[in-house]
């Protein structure tokens, strides 16, 4: 099997399900118990937390653990719109193509009244700072901008959208639950003032995140009970989780430099080879995206067929993020960079890391080429295009 979708989840490494299961078979105590047990579990999260704290630049108490990206950005986003209201500031900008777990919260806010402005990501999915700037009003109070995109892996000027925030007073969230990781981020020297990020996307186990948390920014708790992760977040810390997060965090930022080198050269190789295809286009800016990110719009198929002939050739992909999969409607991402509804439901994500070799690569090119070639033999809209009914629009 080539899997080739690592945007959607990640393997756990060696190490992570090493250090899990240590925790889990001899560390298993209640880290708010007060005897030895329950305080080696505790010394265990500690450490976790200076684990995390250090890979993003970030001081330990700055560190929140969660169940992962959704909750960490419900959090962030609740709790600046919590202060933008206590201010009279009831504006939030945002991007059109945000996860919807930003979208979603956003929407609910809208409802109790903020304004939200989503700026455009224009064709190349890239928010440009002077747009930015310029939507900034006097009752801002947030703007949430991912890092970088779950299905087109473009990466956003986040130092200087930091920078833009800062100067006009205004807090900065960024989804970098695609970016932690993989791309280097500093919460500091990016001018962040809440990160969060998830660690199924960097070899990490799944339902384990964490929130960053600049200290000067007032934190508002989603789930209320004890007082564990400082009374912002009840609940028994998951420990071999969190222990296991930390340690894959490592592992990542440590390998990145190489990870980086070697999986965008398998990244362009792969753009270059399905630029081949004719009516074909990269969704996305070619060389501001994520390393291991692929994405493309082929004319005249549909999205799912392509998925499922890609699995018969042992190929696991997708066609846009694994939330909308199944569902009939295009990608809002793909709308948003101006993607028409015939042609966004002919996309394909490949999102590859260092376990895809280049004979996978190879394979992989030549497999998208046969089963786009095959399904265009029977494509009712394929017919019209060749035949001039149609017009091409790739
Ligand atoms: C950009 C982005 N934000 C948030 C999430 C949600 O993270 P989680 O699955 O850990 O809740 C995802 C997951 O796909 C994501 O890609």
């Amino acid at each position: 099997m080539i899997y080739a979708d690592n945007a959607a989840t990640t393997k756990m490494s060696d190490k992570a399900i090493d250090t899990m299961m240590k925790v889990m078979k001899e560390d298993w105590g209640n880290p708010s118990s007060l005897y030895s047990h329950g305080q080696k579990a505790k010394e265990i999260l500690e450490e976790a937390r200076k684990k995390v704290a250090s890979a993003i630049g970030a001081e330990p108490r700055e560190i929140y653990f969660t169940s992962g990206g959704s909750e960490a950005d419900n959090q962030a986003i609740m709790s600046a719109a919590a202060i933008g209201r206590k201010n009279g500031k009831m504006h939030i900008i945002s991007s059109a193509f945000e996860h919807h777990a930003v979208l979603h919260t956003l929407e609910k806010l809208e409802k109790e009244g903020f304004e939200i402005t989503l700026l455009d990501v224009h064709e190349n999915g890239l928010v440009v700072p002077s747009e930015l700037e310029a939507a900034i009003k006097d009752n801002t109070c947030l703007v949430t901008i991912m890092a970088a995109n779950n299905e087109i892996g473009t990466i956003q000027p986040v130092r200087e959208i930091g920078e833009i925030c800062r100067k006009h007073g205004v807090l900065f969230h960024t989804d970098a639950v695609q970016a932690i990781g993989h791309i280097p981020i500093n919460v500091v020297l990016d001018n962040i003032d809440m990160l969060s990020s998830s660690a199924h996307k960097f070899h990490g186990p799944k339902g384990v995140g964490f929130l960053y948390v600049k200290k000067t920014v007032r934190l508002n708790p989603l789930i209320e009970g004890g007082a564990q992760e400082r009374g912002k977040r009840a609940g028994t810390e998951n420990v071999p989780g969190i222990a296991a997060a930390a340690d894959a965090l490592l592992e990542a930022i440590d390998k990145m430099p190489e990870y980086s080198y070697s999986v965008s050269k398998k990244r362009d190789r792969l753009i270059a080879g399905l630029k081949e295809i004719p009516h074909s286009a990269i969704n996305g800016d070619e060389k501001k995206r994520l390393p291991g990110n692929v994405n493309f719009c082929f004319e005249g198929i549909e999205g799912e067929s392509l998925l499922l002939l890609l699995d018969d050739k042992g190929i696991q992909a997708s066609s846009g993020s694994a939330c909308t999969s199944g569902s009939l409607d295009p990608s809002h991402v793909l709308l948003a960079i101006g993607r028409v509804h015939d042609v966004a439901h002919g996309s394909l994500r490949l999102s590859i890391d260092e376990d895809v070799s280049d004979d996978d690569v190879e394979y992989m090119i030549d497999s998208v080429k046969e089963v786009v070639d095959y399904l265009r033999g029977f494509s009712p809209v394929w017919r019209d295009l060749t035949e001039g009914k149609r017009e091409y629009i790739l």
